[in-house]
């Protein structure tokens, strides 16, 4: 048996920070599924494979392997990707990538098998919803769209890279939109998830606050 807890939320929210230290703090494992998204768009541009070409995509999907180890690292086909995977050009394929079905039912399978037998804390847009229904805990992690930009500037800067606030606001909003209207699988809160806003909290107050959430509804 496993326990599940199941963090959604747009991009920008605090979602991997946040994950990794609730986790860290319960003794769960990690899963980033949006880095299982990202390994598939990776591999597309590692075969040169376009986003029209579906039989291609389903025979590479046939062939992959993802792996998520313990210490956060990420192998894809045994290669450590797990800075490749947020590079420029997987940023900008990634999206468009996470709404083709094939995708989506290929990595739910991939999803369920990571936390097989595991007890877990697993982020991305559809854990609540699609991948785990009955998770024990499901948190729908939010802030907002302001505030992440402002997040994400700064992140930038730390990194060395400069951006604008206008339009990192702008691709913030292409994305929630596109996330939350794609047919399969979107951006939705579940409706028995608990709904924490962090905009205007740090991320110390939002971890105590998702761990008391966890630990009242433990069975
Ligand atoms: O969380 P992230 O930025 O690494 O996610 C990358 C992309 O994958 C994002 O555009 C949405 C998509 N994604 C998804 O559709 N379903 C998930 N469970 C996780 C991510």
């Amino acid at each position: 048996m496993s326990f599940i807890v199941a963090i959604d939320g747009p991009a920008g929210a605090g979602k991997g920070t946040i994950t990794k230290l609730v986790g860290e703090k319960l003794g769960l494992v990690n899963i980033d599924t949006g880095a299982t998204f990202r390994c598939v768009a990776l591999n597309m541009l590692q075969e040169h494979i376009d986003i029209q070409e579906e039989e291609k995509i389903e025979k590479m999907l046939n062939n992959i392997n993802i792996e998520m180890h313990t210490d956060g690292k990420i192998f894809l086909n045994g290669e450590d990707v797990t800075h490749r995977i947020r590079e420029n050009d997987v940023n900008g394929l990634v999206s468009p990538v996470s709404t083709l079905p094939v995708v989506r039912n290929k990595l739910l399978e991939v999803q369920r098998n990571i936390a097989k037998g595991k007890n877990v804390i697993m982020e991305g847009r559809d854990i609540g919803t699609v991948v785990f229904p009955n998770a024990d805990v499901k948190i729908y992690l939010d802030a907002a769209a302001e505030e992440r930009a402002r997040r994400r500037v700064l992140q930038n800067q730390e990194k060395g890279i400069e951006s604008s606030y206008e339009e990192v606001l702008k691709g913030i909003k292409d994305r929630d939109k596109r996330d939350s209207t794609r047919e399969i699988a979107p951006l939705k809160k579940a409706e028995d998830a608990i709904y924490v806003d962090s905009t205007n909290l740090s991320i110390e107050q939002v971890v105590n606050q998702i761990v008391k959430i966890i630990e009242n509804n433990k069975k």
